[in-house]
């Protein structure tokens, strides 16, 4: 069977415009009129989808013009432990052994109290099954990180490579899934 999941980022997040990494900020007020401009899309092409979110408010904000959502920590983004809302030159200069082994690293490297990417693709494994169990389409509001390894599932992407993956904020990243094969494509002009 023919199945297609829609992938985003949430809208801009306040952490974001302040460059923080992690935490658990509202969106700015772009990213209010992004997740505006997301419904829109689905309701103007007569897109019918059952939209999940990771339990950050970020995403659960993104979702708010959808009728039924739910929520799986499974989608939330990668726990930077001590490292979390930092910005990366303040994690530079505080932890410099810690930004150099993820530099050198970064699929498997794990932040001290948090994860790595392969630990994402690990707690994916749920998202996997239900994406393959749900019969309807699917929109999935999740985070840079979480949505390179779960695309990276799809569409073959070299491991060290994976963590480096172009996932822009306002994109929406469309997967059609086939029998013996996927499909992506990208849509920023919503
Ligand atoms: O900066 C946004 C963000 O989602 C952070 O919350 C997260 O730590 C980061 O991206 C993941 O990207 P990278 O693995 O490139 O640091």
């Amino acid at each position: 069977m023919i199945k297609t999941i829609y992938l985003s980022r949430h809208g801009q997040s306040l952490n974001n415009t302040k460059k923080l990494i992690g935490g658990n900020s509202g969106l700015s007020s772009d990213g209010k009129q992004y997740s505006y401009k997301l419904h829109q899309y689905f309701k103007n092409n007569n897109i019918n989808v059952n939209v999940i979110t990771s339990n950050l408010i970020r995403t659960i904000q993104t979702a708010k013009y959808f009728n039924e959502t739910t929520q799986f920590e499974e989608l939330n983004e990668i726990n930077s432990g001590i490292c979390d809302s930092m910005t990366y030159l303040e994690i530079e200069n505080k932890y410099p052994e810690e930004f150099n082994k993820r530099k050198t690293n970064k699929y498997y490297y794990r932040y001290p109290e948090g994860e790595s990417y392969s630990d994402i693709n690990s707690r994916l494994k749920k998202i996997y099954n239900l994406i393959n169990d749900t019969e309807t389409d699917l929109l999935i509001i999740a985070h840079q990180a979480v949505l390179r390894v779960l695309i990276s599932n799809y569409i073959y992407s070299d491991i060290k490579d994976i963590p480096y993956l172009d996932v822009s904020l306002n994109t929406i990243y469309k997967i059609i899934i086939e029998e013996n094969s996927c499909k992506l494509e990208i849509i920023n002009s919503i």
